[in-house]
């Protein structure tokens, strides 16, 4: 299957808005796309995208999960950058539509088809840094992915940075490629320096997330995580996982972590990343100002395989979908 994000279905949706109104989204053999060299996106950075994921079930059906909290975080991503904000019928139908037509290339699990919706502003003006791209192109890609865990979830080790931010405090919450690029370099020199899979971005000493998650702490009876604000990406998988939480029982608290209090719990509490692509991965050491913590004893902690595991029943079908998170989309 290749490394995650590498290998597309060979049919995309694709819609362009033009005039003050969309076009009909068609379905066309993936290709690439036209793009005018002075496009609005390529020089003022005006994209958002969504990641989700469709899974086969083993009665042979498939379905998407959560799409219509995706759509609607899309919508908020292009409207905080200002591009047309695509209808929500309308991407849903295209998702739907796409994933319908590439149904037979949707693996069973552990593996899922992941999609990827796509908002670019294709102005043609390299004079418009102040204004928006009264021009976008929107489009899908279905990707199928193996197991993120191939060979266990081993936990990870990441670096608390309490000085830098992921993002800014406008556009944290914001899907947008920028937000990656900023993360990125900072992620790559901690790689290589202290050997962590992630950094955990904490401004002033405020527990945020990483870049392409979010962070929780983890007790026998409690889940703390931080409450929702303009600061960092409102996780699917962190929402879900709050839910399924309280449905068995653990109370809920959604409140600022400082770095102090991160890291005078993680002797008792377990830590753990949550996302589209990783699920719940468990953290198991902590690395501050070059020393490492270990997160309890270090392993994948049983509260966070037991959040997991309610997670993947759902997604992957063998449990009741009791609360509307799947869209059907057939055999
Ligand atoms: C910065 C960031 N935070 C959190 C998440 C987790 O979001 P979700 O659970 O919706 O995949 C992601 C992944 O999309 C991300 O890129």
């Amino acid at each position: 299957m290749g490394p995650f994000g590498t290998v597309f279905c060979d049919q995309f949706s694709i819609a362009r808005f033009a005039g003050g109104s969309w076009e009909s989204p068609a379905i066309r053999p993936l290709a690439p796309i036209p793009l005018h060299p002075a496009a609005h996106v390529l020089h003022y950075a005006s994209s958002c995208f969504e990641g989700f994921k469709a899974y086969r079930r083993e009665d042979g059906g498939a379905h998407i999960f959560r799409l219509q909290d995706h759509v609607e975080r899309m919508q908020k991503s292009a409207g905080s950058l200002r591009l047309p904000v695509p209808d929500a019928d309308m991407l849903a139908s295209m998702v739907v539509d796409l994933v319908r037509h590439v149904a037979d290339e949707i693996p069973p699990p552990p593996s899922s088809l992941y999609l990827r919706p796509t908002l670019i502003g294709t102005l043609e003006n390299i004079g418009a840094a102040a204004s928006p791209s009264t021009e976008a192109t929107l489009f899908v890609l279905a990707s199928p992915v193996g197991d993120y865990f191939q060979g266990g979830t081993k936990p990870l080790k990441v670096l608390v940075d309490d000085t830098r931010s992921r993002s800014t405090e406008q556009l944290g919450s914001t899907k947008t490629g920028g937000n990656y690029a900023a993360a990125l370099g900072p992620t790559l020199d901690a790689k290589a320096k202290y050997g962590v899979a992630q950094i955990l971005f904490c401004p002033n000493g405020d527990v945020q997330e990483t870049g392409a998650s979010n962070f929780l702490l983890i007790s026998d009876d409690e889940i703390i995580t931080k409450p929702l604000d303009s600061t960092f990406l409102h996780g699917v998988t962190r929402a879900s996982v709050l839910q399924l939480g309280a449905d068995l029982g653990y109370t809920i608290h959604e409140r600022n972590i400082s770095v102090d209090e991160l890291l005078g719990k993680v002797s008792g509490f377990e830590a753990a990343l949550s996302g589209t692509a990783a699920c719940l991965t468990p953290v198991g050491a902590l690395v501050y100002r070059d020393r490492e913590i270990p997160v309890r004893d270090g392993g994948s902690g049983p509260n966070t395989e037991r959040l997991r595991d309610a997670l993947q029943d759902i997604q992957y079908g063998r449990a009741p979908d009791i609360h509307g998170w799947r869209t059907d989309v057939g055999r």
